[in-house]
């Protein structure tokens, strides 16, 4: 198969990756891809959000699939334009990437679906927002409703502070026409989990759960990251949790989009808290999550192209999905200073003596220059590793880590300690 798959991450770099490991001979491309995907693919120098200059690449070209890894060109409307030339692509129409590019929108198709959620109510006028305070304890969570790069959600401990954040949305702009519309949500306890449903419109497969690491300190302290590492399966989420994924969540979901008219080819990205008020969807996304996938896809067997394709072209056997036994875990190694600023440009060493040891090494951050890899990003690469469980996979993926070397490289060393405590 000839397949173009569109984005420039560590996510990118594992789907081309697993596309590779059917052992289909597929022609690869990758837009614009990275330097670990060039050893993959053909890069084609065109931007994940160009969406002109990809659906003329697509034109020229005729792929027999696209896959389109992050969300901004599916929100833009890259999806319709490559379906409009014929071709099959994976990721959902603009319409229905919505339940991820507008979280008022998305609350919306919950309440329709009876989907458990936060309760919350949703505003574009400061004062009735302001007024609205009163009916929420604390926390609170504010909420932008557009896309805002994972800064849009603002946890406020106090009035005042849930305040500032809505007429920093409302009033001052904050995050521009993606905040001219606010939630106001309840907070939700618990430990998150990250689901992936395979979707064609009407059958859905999902994927083992995995569980991402967002602060960028051990112990889960200190800003927010890209995401620092992650871990499948994940315990918390019980065969019991996935049912009620599968039948409360994405089932309903799709029909209420189907009542609207909008058929969801892709991957919904369950954002799920498990806590004491049982499983409730924080967010959905319309594409795989990085780091989760770096994970989750070398569970996959069989043919990924195939499962792509039948996604995109609305006949997907749900029973056609299988993993692997055991675990994968990635572990995160970013540049000094990430996530505030930092330095380009570090030689990496090691990167062959990981893979030597059967770690998979996956780029996010790196570039060629003069025939040396270095980083080009705050998040560099993510180091994933297969185990028989995931004490294993833990083990495995650090050894790989200590084969790297860059200047200033961080990690964390506490990827998946979360499991352990459900383990024992
Ligand atoms: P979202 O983009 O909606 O997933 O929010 C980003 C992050 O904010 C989530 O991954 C959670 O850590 C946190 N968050 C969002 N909504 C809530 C909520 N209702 N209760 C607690 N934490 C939340
Ligand atoms: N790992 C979370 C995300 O991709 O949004």
């Amino acid at each position: 198969m000839k397949i173009l798959v569109i984005g420039s991450g560590g996510r990118e770099h594992a789907i081309v990756w697993r596309l590779a490991q059917d052992g289909a001979g597929h022609a690869l491309f990758c837009a614009p891809g990275n330097a670990g995907i060039e050893a993959l693919a053909t890069t084609v120098p065109i931007g994940a959000e160009d969406v002109e200059g990809l659906t003329a690449w697509v034109r020229g070209n005729r792929p027999d699939l696209v896959v389109v890894g992050p969300e901004a060109p599916l929100c833009a409307g890259l999806a319709d334009a490559i379906a409009a030339l014929g071709v099959p692509v994976f990721g959902p129409c603009q319409a229905a990437a919505r339940l991820e590019g507008s979280k008022a929108f998305s609350k919306e198709i919950m309440m329709v679906a009876g989907v458990p959620t936060a309760r919350a109510e949703i505003f574009k006028d400061v004062t009735q927002a302001i007024a609205a305070l009163e009916r929420f304890d604390l926390p609170v969570v504010v909420k932008a409703d557009g896309l805002a790069a994972g800064k849009g959600v603002i946890i406020a401990q106090t009035r005042a502070e849930a305040e500032e954040a809505l007429r920093g949305m409302l009033e001052a702009g904050r995050f521009g026409a993606a905040g001219a519309e606010v939630l106001i949500e309840e907070f939700l306890e618990g430990e998150e989990a990250s689901v992936f449903a395979l979707c064609d419109g009407e059958h859905v497969a999902l994927l083992p759960a995995a569980q991402d690491h967002k602060r960028v300190n051990d112990h889960d302290e200190g800003p927010n990251t890209g995401g620092m590492g992650a871990y499948t399966p994940a315990p918390i989420a019980t065969p019991e949790v996935m049912a009620q994924v599968r039948d409360r969540v994405v089932l309903p979901t799709l029909r209420a989009l189907r009542e609207r008219g909008i058929v969801y080819r892709g991957v919904l990205f369950c954002g799920l808290m498990i806590g004491p008020k049982g499983v409730n969807v924080l967010e959905f996304n319309c594409r795989f999550g990085d780091p989760e996938t770096e994970v989750v896809l070398p569970m996959l067997k069989g043919n990924f192209a195939a499962l792509l394709l039948a996604c995109a072209q609305g006949r997907l056997d749900a029973s056609a999905v299988g993993t692997e036994s055991g675990a994968a875990v990635t572990v995160v190694m970013a540049a000094p200073g990430y996530p505030g600023a930092y330095p380009k440009g570090l030689e990496i060493s090691g990167v062959a003596e990981a893979e030597a040891i059967g770690c998979v090494v996956f780029h996010a951050g790196t570039a060629m220059r003069e025939g040396k890899l270095v980083t080009a990003g705050g998040r560099v690469l993510t180091v994933t590793a297969r185990g028989t469980n995931l004490r294993e996979a833990v083990d495995n993926a650090y050894a790989g880590v200590a084969k790297i070397h860059f200047e200033g490289a961080h990690f964390r060393r506490d990827i998946a300690a979360k499991a352990f405590r459900h383990l024992h």
